[in-house]
C-alpha cells in the first residue's frame, strides 16, 4: 500500500474542486475516498455590450469563489482538512494582466465572436493549422489578442501576461502564473502534439514567450495556497494547488474518460461530444478540436456547438418561462420529431460549420405551432447539432461506445432520451448525481497531492442509469436529421462591424 494511503487512513484529508463555469462557479468538497461531501454555487453576470460580444469581470469570479468557499467552510467541518485544490474553467477566455498583475480589461470569453476576421487570417497563415492541430476558431485565445492589438493598442502595449480563466483563479490562489496543457490547447499558441509552446504560433499571433504563463500538466502541483488565504479560510498545513484543467478535460477526469473508446456528451451552455484518444490525432478539416488531456500522454477530440442549453435559455427568456418549465411541458415520453426545424446557432457555430456569422432560425412554423412545439424543436435542434459533432468525430476514425451524458441539460429526461435516439447511442447517466468538471478538478488535486497514478483516481462512476435509443423512432429522427442538415445553406457571407452589427 502506498505511503499516502496509510496517511489518509489516519488523518482527515479533503480536497476542493472549483469549476469556473460560464454562468457561475461551483466549489465541490470531496473526501479522501473521492466521494463528494458538499457543494456551493455562486452566479456572476456575462456582459454582452454588442451583438456577438461576451465578457466577464475576473473580479466577479474571485467574489464568487470567496462567497462559495465561506459557505462550504461554514457548512462542512471537513473543509478545514482541505489539503489540495484543483481548478477548472471555461476555455479560451483572455485575461490580460499588466506588469503589476492588474487586470487590463474584462475577460473576452469563449463564445465571443468579435475576432472572426482575425481568426480567419490566422487560420489561413501557412503552418498554423498543422502546428496547432486545430482550426483557429474565433473563440480561441490568439485571435482575441489580435483583436486587442488592433483595436485597443494601449492595452496591448501594457500586456505583461495572458492567463486563461482557470489560470486567473490559480494565480489568485498561489501567486503563480500557470496554464495547464488542456487549457493551453485552445489558445492556438500551443504545439498540441508536442505539448509545448510553439515559437512560430506565438510569432504568428504577435505574442512573446515571456507573456505566456508557465506551461504544465494539469495533475502536477502548480504551487502552494497563499498563507494569507489559508489563514482566512481556516486551513492549516500546506495546501497544494494543481495545474488545473479546461472544463471539458476536467469533466472527462470526473467520469474517468481517459482511454480510446470512452467519451461523453455534455448538454451545458455549450454542447460537446468528447472522445478520449491515446495519441494525438488532428483533424482540423472536420472542424473538430484535438486537444491535450489534463493528464500526461493523453489527448482527446471533441465537437463543440456554441449554444446548447443556451438555446433553451433564449426561448425561456423571450417566453417568460424558466427552461425547466418549458421542458417540463413535454413530459418524459419521447415524441416523434417536430414539424418545426430549429438551427440553434444563436452565437454562430463551430463544429461542423466553423461559421461565426450564422444565427439561429426556426422553419416550418404554422399558425397552430405552439410554444411547446418550439421547445421541442429547440431541443431537437441541439440534439441534431450534437449528432453533427459525432459524425465529424467518426470521420476522423475515433471509436465510440456508450457515452456519458453530462451537463445541466441532462436533468431533463426528455432531452436525454432525445439525444440517445438522435445519436443512436446508449447514454449513461451517473446515478449519484453529476458533479462534472468540479469533481474532475478535485481529482486533479488528489493526484497532485498524493502522487498517485491518475488512472487510479480518475475512475468511472460506480453506478449509472442507461438511456437507450428508442428503436421505433430512429427512422423518423434520421429523416428529421437530414432535414436539419439541409436547412443550413453554407458559410454565411455576412460581414460584421467591430461592434457586432451587420454591415
Ligand atoms: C470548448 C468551449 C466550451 C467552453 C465553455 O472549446 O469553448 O466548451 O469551454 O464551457
Amino acid at each position: 500500500m502506498p505511503q499516502s494511503m496509510s496517511i489518509w487512513q489516519n488523518e482527515a484529508v479533503a480536497y476542493l474542486g472549483i469549476d469556473l463555469g460560464t454562468s457561475g462557479l461551483r466549489a465541490l468538497l470531496v473526501g479522501a475516498d473521492g466521494n463528494p461531501i458538499g457543494a456551493a454555487e455562486q452566479q456572476y453576470p456575462t456582459l454582452n455590450p454588442h451583438p456577438g460580444w461576451s465578457e466577464q469581470h475576473p473580479k466577479d469570479w474571485i467574489d464568487a469563489l470567496e462567497t462559495a468557499l465561506s459557505l462550504l467552510a461554514r457548512t462542512y467541518r471537513e473543509f478545514s482538512s482541505v489539503k489540495g485544490i484543483g481548478v477548472s474553467g471555461h476555455m479560451h477566455g483572455a485575461v490580460l494582466l499588466d506588469g503589476e498583475g492588474q487586470v487590463l480589461r474584462p475577460c473576452i470569453m469563449w463564445n465571443d465572436t468579435r475576432s472572426e476576421v482575425e481568426a480567419r487570417k490566422l487560420d489561413e497563415t501557412p503552418g498554423v493549422r498543422e502546428l496547432s492541430g486545430n482550426i483557429v476558431f474565433p473563440g480561441f485565445t490568439a485571435p482575441k489578442l489580435e483583436w486587442v492589438r488592433q483595436n485597443e493598442p494601449e492595452i496591448f502595449k501594457n500586456l505583461s501576461k495572458v492567463l486563461l480563466p482557470a489560470g486567473y483563479i490559480n494565480r489568485y490562489l498561489t501567486g503563480e502564473s500557470v496554464m495547464d496543457l488542456s487549457d493551453a490547447s485552445g489558445t492556438s499558441w500551443l504545439d498540441v502534439g508536442a505539448r509545448r509552446w510553439s515559437e512560430d504560433l506565438l510569432g504568428a499571433g504577435h505574442m512573446r514567450a515571456d507573456q505566456m504563463p508557465r506551461l504544465m500538466e494539469g495533475s502536477a502541483p502548480a504551487g502552494q495556497l497563499r498563507a494569507e488565504l489559508a489563514k482566512s479560510w481556516g486551513l492549516s498545513g500546506p495546501v497544494v494547488v494543481a495545474g488545473g484543467a479546461a472544463d471539458n478535460a476536467a469533466a472527462a477526469c470526473g467520469v474517468g474518460v481517459m482511454d480510446e473508446g470512452q467519451g461523453f456528451v455534455s448538454l451545458g451552455t455549450s454542447g460537446v461530444v468528447l472522445l478520449a484518444r491515446n495519441k494525438f490525432a488532428s483533424a482540423p478539416e472536420a472542424a473538430v478540436h484535438s486537444f491535450c488531456h489534463a493528464v500526461p500522454d493523453r489527448w482527446y477530440q471533441m465537437g463543440v456547438m456554441l449554444s446548447a442549453t443556451n438555446s433553451l435559455n433564449w426561448l425561456a427568456s423571450v417566453s417568460g418561462q424558466t427552461p425547466a418549465e418549458l421542458s417540463g411541458q413535454l413530459g418524459d415520453t419521447l415524441r416523434p420529431p417536430s414539424d418545426v426545424t430549429c438551427l440553434p446557432y444563436f452565437s454562430g457555430e463551430r463544429t461542423p460549420h466553423n461559421d461565426a456569422n450564422v444565427r439561429a432560425s426556426f422553419s416550418g412554423i404554422s399558425s397552430t405551432t405552439s410554444l411547446k412545439d418550439l421547445t421541442q424543436a429547440t431541443m431537437e435542434g441541439v440534439a441534431f447539432g450534437l449528432r453533427d459533432s459525432l459524425e465529424a468525430l467518426r470521420a476522423t476514425g475515433a471509436k465510440t461506445g456508450p457515452l456519458y451524458l453530462l451537463g445541466g441539460g441532462a436533468t431533463s429526461r426528455y432531452w436525454g432520451r432525445l439525444v440517445a435516439s438522435v445519436l443512436g447511442i446508449q447514454l449513461m447517466l451517473p446515478r449519484a448525481g453529476e458533479f462534472g468538471a468540479a469533481l474532475g478538478a478535485a481529482r486533479l488535486a488528489m493526484v497532485a497531492d498524493s502522487g498517485k497514478d491518475a488512472s487510479e483516481v480518475m475512475h468511472a462512476p460506480f453506478d449509472v442509469e442507461h438511456v437507450d435509443p428508442q428503436e421505433e423512432l430512429l427512422e423518423l429522427f434520421e429523416k428529421a436529421y437530414e432535414r436539419f442538415k439541409s436547412a443550413y445553406t453554407g458559410v454565411s457571407p455576412v460581414e460584421r462591424t467591430n461592434d457586432g452589427r451587420i454591415e
